[in-house]
């Protein structure tokens, strides 16, 4: 080895040996005689000193020495004096003095930055030189994280009786849900390979096959619109379990991800525990959104009956009225207030009336137009306080659940209220088996086809197929979705009924979803499972609003890899071999 040592390694407990480091510069600062070189590994940071009079050959090169130079430096571990310590870096105890410095590799002025303490630049300059912002210790500490995830995660379900098993990624195209990746064939032109977007079908056809317990650390790829939580090739913890019913499941998540947590993340603490449950109405009820933050209050308040016909025609004509009461802003501006109205105008709504409880007086919105007892009871019915300031949607219900529900979260951020060290694990279940499809006009699956209803609404398939809900669950933590799973359909009569409900027509399904059918007759063993995202829960336990910064090589909004150049065009004579052609010129 090229060091005996790790630069972010030595401590006082050195002090007196002889050590020999590599690493980066990080700073290099001049002080006459003297040269402090602060060199970087992946452990962490440690000063080296040279000294001009003690050791001129090795001042001599120091001084060429510039940021992001890789050198191999020998020299002694110095206990510092009291008034010396660097209290910000935990080798700050000690320091080098240096005795021979060798150049490894010298470096151009990297054009991001390679540490955290500098503003970070442009993120398509970051994603550009993507091998340098990786350098900086807060990324290679998420990736640690992620790594100590998943070894966790690996460790935990082999001792249960899990077996890891991968699947194959060229996969075949069953169009559902996201759009497809597609791979064409070379050796059967004209035809293509998909590739997955989960493992679904083929870790059901483990459970046919009698594995029992599966898991697999698998990648994902999704042709969808790229999001802040969103990326077109992520992973997933993906798990299928025969003969389970959905409490099986949800307790071996919350039991391992809670030890988890207390593991890789043990600063964090649970809102809840057991990790509370929601039905999916309550969920849109409370919260507007079937993703939500359980960090805070400010929860939607339905008022509909109390201010319908009070004489405002905004809440008169009003399908439904709904509030969340925001604590401390009554003494909101004309300016702010506008600034909400153009944030929930964003999401569907008309406007947004509000009511601010002042010390002597009630200003609001609407306040000249309805009787001063009716404000009174609406506020009281709202538990406003003085100080408070409710805020009103009025509309359908989907809008004003989407409009509140992402209000109350903008207000939570600018009042703080997102506690970083707190995680809101939740479930969701009860979710409606089906969604409409307005444009298609059909019910389409609101989890996957592959979802069984839950026993007691499987005679409502027959008579209002939309109030059937599904045995699936949906993992939520700080307005993410984490994961979701269901209980699956192992029966071919039930599995086809679920096709024609959705208006797929058999031989569709057959040339689709023929395999899985054929697969049911054969005595399939009832199974359900999950698929908790890597990513998401990673980017969540290490505080990231961003997926990209959990990532090694992630991929920018219109799916580009900046450094690679990825995606790019390829020679003729590959397209020759695909027998494709291309109908767009560049
Ligand atoms: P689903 O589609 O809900 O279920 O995905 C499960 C979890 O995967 C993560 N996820 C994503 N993460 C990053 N970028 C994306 N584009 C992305 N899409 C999904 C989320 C999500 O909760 N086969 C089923 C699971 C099952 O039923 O067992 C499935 O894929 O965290
Ligand atoms: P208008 O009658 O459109 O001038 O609106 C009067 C007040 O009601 C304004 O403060 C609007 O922002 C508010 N408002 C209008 N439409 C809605 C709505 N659908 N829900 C809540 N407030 C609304």
């Amino acid at each position: 080895m090229l060091k005996s040592i790790n630069c972010g390694a030595v401590r006082a407990e050195h002090a007196g040996q002889t050590v020999t480091l590599a690493g980066w510069v990080n700073r290099r600062r001049d002080h006459g005689g003297l040269i402090f070189i602060d060199l970087r590994d992946r452990d962490g940071i440690v000063q080296v000193v040279f000294n001009e009079q003690e050791n001129p050959d090795a001042f001599k090169i120091a001084q060429g020495a510039k940021p992001e130079y890789v050198l191999q430096i020998k020299g002694a571990v110095r206990a510092r004096s009291a008034e010396m310590i660097n209290r910000n870096i935990a080798s700050g105890e000690i320091e080098i003095v240096a005795q021979s410095i060798r150049v490894l590799n010298e470096s151009k002025t990297p054009p991001v930055p390679t540490t955290d303490d500098v503003p970070t630049t442009d993120e398509n300059m970051r994603l550009r030189y993507r091998f340098l912002d990786l350098r900086r210790p807060k990324l290679q500490r998420n990736l640690l994280l992620r790594h100590q995830i998943l070894m966790f995660i690996r460790n935990y379900l082999t001792q249960r009786g899990f077996v890891e098993i991968e699947t194959p990624l060229l996969f075949k195209s069953t169009p559902e849900g996201a759009r497809e990746f597609l791979v064409p064939s070379r050796l059967q032109p004209g035809k293509f390979y998909a590739l997955p977007q989960s493992p679904q079908q083929l870790k059901q056809l483990l459970m046919v096959a009698g594995m029992e317990r599966y898991f697999q650390i698998a990648r994902c790829m999704r042709d969808e619109a790229s999001r802040a939580d969103r990326q077109p090739e992520f992973t997933q913890l993906d798990m299928e379990i025969s003969f389970v019913e959905r409490e099986d499941v949800l307790q071996l998540i919350e039991t391992m991800f809670t030890q988890l947590v207390e593991t890789v993340a043990p600063d964090k603490r649970f809102v809840q525990k057991p990790w509370p449950r929601f039905t999916y109405a309550e969920a849109i009820e409370r919260f507007g959104d079937d993703k939500f933050d359980i960090r805070f209050g400010m929860e939607l308040q339905n008022v509909t009956a109390l201010a319908k016909g009070a004489g405002f025609r905004v809440f008169d004509d009003a399908e439904q009225v709904k509030a969340i009461v925001v604590p401390g802003c009554a003494h909101y501006s004309r300016k702010q207030l506008d600034e909400l109205t153009n944030y929930v105008k964003d999401f569907g709504a008309k406007g947004l009336a509000y009511a601010a409880v002042l010390e002597t007086e009630v200003r609001s919105s609407f306040g000249k137009l309805i009787a001063p007892e009716k404000m009174q009871a609406i506020l009281s019915a709202l538990g406003a306080k003085t100080g408070d300031l409710a805020l009103f949607v009025a509309d359908k219900p989907v809008i004003v659940a989407t409009a509140l529900g992402r209000l109350r979260v903008e207000m939570a951020d600018r009042l703080k209220m997102r506690d970083e060290k707190l995680l809101g694990f939740c479930w969701v279940i009860d979710f409606p088996l089906f969604k409409w499809n307005d444009e298609d006009h059909r019910f389409e699956p609101s989890h996957h086809i592959f979802t069984s209803p839950l026993p007691e609404d499987i005679p409502l398939l027959d008579t209002e197929p939309a109030k059937a809900r599904g045995a699936q669950y949906d993992l939520v933590c700080n307005n993410y979705e984490v994961g979701g799973g269901s209980i699956r359909i192992h029966e071919r009569a039930l599995q086809e009924k679920l096709f024609d409900l959705i208006s797929m027509p058999r031989d569709v399904a057959k040339d689709r979803f023929g395999h899985m059918l054929e697969a049911f007759e054969y005595g399939t063993p009832p199974h359900g499972g999950i698929a908790p995202g890597i990513d998401r829960l990673t980017m969540v336990l290490a505080g990231e609003p961003n997926l990209r910064e959990v990532m090694a090589f992630p991929k920018t909004q219109n799916f580009a890899d900046l450094f690679l150049g990825a995606p790019s065009t390829v020679t003729q004579q590959q397209l020759d071999e695909l027998k494709i052609k291309l109908v767009v010129e560049e």
